[in-house]
C-alpha cells in the first residue's frame, strides 16, 4: 500500500491547527479538542537546542493525554541536536514530529533556521535524515512556496524533491512565500500573496506526495473545498480568533455523526481541567487568555470577555464563578 493511500485511510490529517507561537499551548490545544475530535493538533515551535539544554524539559514537552493526534514541531539546523531532540519527542508519546522552514522571524532566521534555511535544501535534508533515523515517528516539514528572490517554481519543486528524498512524510505548504529582509513576522504573514495555484501545481506534479495547503482560510467549506486538490488544510489565525467558526470539523470534514458543541458545553467540560490547574498553582489567565475567544456572536459578547479577563488577570476568577457564567450561556443558548 503506497504512503498516500494508508494515510487517507486513516484519514487523520486532513484537517490540522497551525502551530503559533504564544497561542497553541497545551491549554489551548484541550480547548480545540474540545472542539475537535480528529483534528491533529500541533505544538508551538520549540528550539531544539533550547530543549537539549534546558533541566526543564517538562515545561516544553508536557502534554495532556487528551490532545492526541499531536505533532511536536522542532526548529533547528543541527542534526545531532535534532537526533536527540527526535529521540525526546517519541518517548515522550508524540504522534509525529514537524520541522520548521517557515518561520520568518529575525531572531528565526539569525540561529539560521526557520524559513532562510528554505535557501539550504541540503542542510534541511540532513536534519530530516537525522529526524528520520532516530525514531518511529512519521516526521513532517512545514514550508513556505519560497524565500526572497529564491521563488521560482523550479526552486520549491526541487526543495520538495530532495526533502522527500530524505524521507519526509508529509509537506505543509504555507502557500506564500517569505521576504526576510523589509517584513515582520506578522507583515510576512499578511503581504506576500497567497498562491494556491503555485501549491496545487506542486501537488499536480508529485502526486505521490502528501501535500497539505496552508494560509488564509477563514471557514469549513472553503477547507473542504481544498481538499479536492490536497490531502489536507492546516489552519491558524481563524481558529485561534473564532474558534467557534471550527465547532463542525469533526462533521464535515470527517464526516462523524455528533453534534457540534455550542460554547456553554465546551467550556463546562473544561472545568475539570481548569480546576486542576487552579489547585496545581496554575493561574487561571492561562487558560482563559483563550477561552475568551469562544464568547463570540453573543448579546454584549466584549464585555463578557471583558469581565472574564479582568477577574481573571487579577486573580478574582474562581470555578464558581466559571459556572455561574457558563449556566448563563447555557441560559441564553450559547
Ligand atoms: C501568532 C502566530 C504565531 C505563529 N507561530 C508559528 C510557529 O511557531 N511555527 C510555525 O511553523 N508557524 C507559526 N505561525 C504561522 C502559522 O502556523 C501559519 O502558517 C500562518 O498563520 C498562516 O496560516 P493562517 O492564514 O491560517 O493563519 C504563527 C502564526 C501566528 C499568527
Amino acid at each position: 500500500m503506497s504512503l498516500i493511500q494508508s494515510n487517507s485511510i486513516r484519514n487523520i490529517h486532513k484537517l490540522s491547527i497551525a502551530p503559533m507561537m504564544d497561542c497553541t499551548d497545551k491549554h489551548f490545544r484541550m480547548i480545540m479538542r474540545k472542539i475537535s475530535s480528529k483534528a491533529l493538533l500541533y505544538t508551538e515551535m520549540i528550539v531544539a537546542q533550547s530543549l537539549l539544554y534546558t533541566d526543564k524539559k517538562e515545561n516544553f514537552l508536557d502534554f495532556n493525554d487528551e490532545e492526541h493526534p499531536i505533532s511536536i514541531q522542532f526548529g533547528g539546523d543541527n542534526p545531532e541536536i535534532l537526533r536527540e531532540a527526535a529521540q525526546m519527542a517519541q518517548d515522550w508519546g508524540y504522534d509525529e514530529i514537524n520541522f520548521n522552514v517557515g518561520c520568518p522571524s529575525p531572531r528565526v532566521c539569525s540561529g539560521n533556521f526557520g524559513a532562510s534555511l528554505m535557501k539550504d535544501p541540503d542542510r534541511v535534508a540532513k536534519c530530516i535524515e537525522s529526524l528520520k533515523n532516530n525514531c518511529n515517528l512519521p516526521v513532517t516539514i512545514k514550508h513556505r512556496i519560497g524565500v526572497d528572490n529564491a521563488d521560482s517554481f523550479n526552486n520549491l519543486n526541487n526543495f520538495v524533491r530532495c526533502i522527500s528524498n530524505a524521507g519526509a512524510d508529509r509537506f505543509t505548504v504555507h502557500a506564500r512565500k517569505a521576504i526576510l529582509k523589509g517584513l515582520n513576522p506578522k507583515q510576512n504573514r499578511t503581504i506576500p500573496p497567497l498562491k494556491y495555484d503555485v501549491v496545487k501545481k506542486l501537488k499536480k506534479i508529485n502526486s505521490e506526495l502528501l501535500i497539505e495547503i496552508n494560509g488564509g482560510f477563514t471557514n469549513i467549506d472553503e477547507s473542504l473545498k481544498a481538499l479536492n486538490d490536497f490531502d489536507g488544510v492546516m489552519i491558524g489565525r481563524s481558529v485561534y480568533k473564532h474558534p467557534l467558526r471550527w465547532s463542525e470539523i469533526d462533521q464535515k470534514i470527517y464526516g462523524i455523526n455528533t453534534k457540534p458543541k455550542p460554547a456553554s458545553d465546551i467550556i463546562f467540560s473544561l472545568i475539570p481541567y481548569i480546576e486542576k490547574h487552579l489547585n496545581n498553582g496554575g493561574k487561571s489567565w492561562d487558560i482563559c487568555k483563550h477561552l475568551i475567544n469562544l464568547i463570540e456572536g453573543i448579546p454584549k459578547a466584549k464585555i463578557w470577555r471583558n469581565d472574564i479577563s479582568n477577574k481573571s488577570i487579577n486573580k478574582e476568577l474562581d470555578i464558581k464563578y466559571l459556572l455561574k457564567m457558563t449556566t448563563r450561556l447555557q441560559e441564553m443558548g450559547y
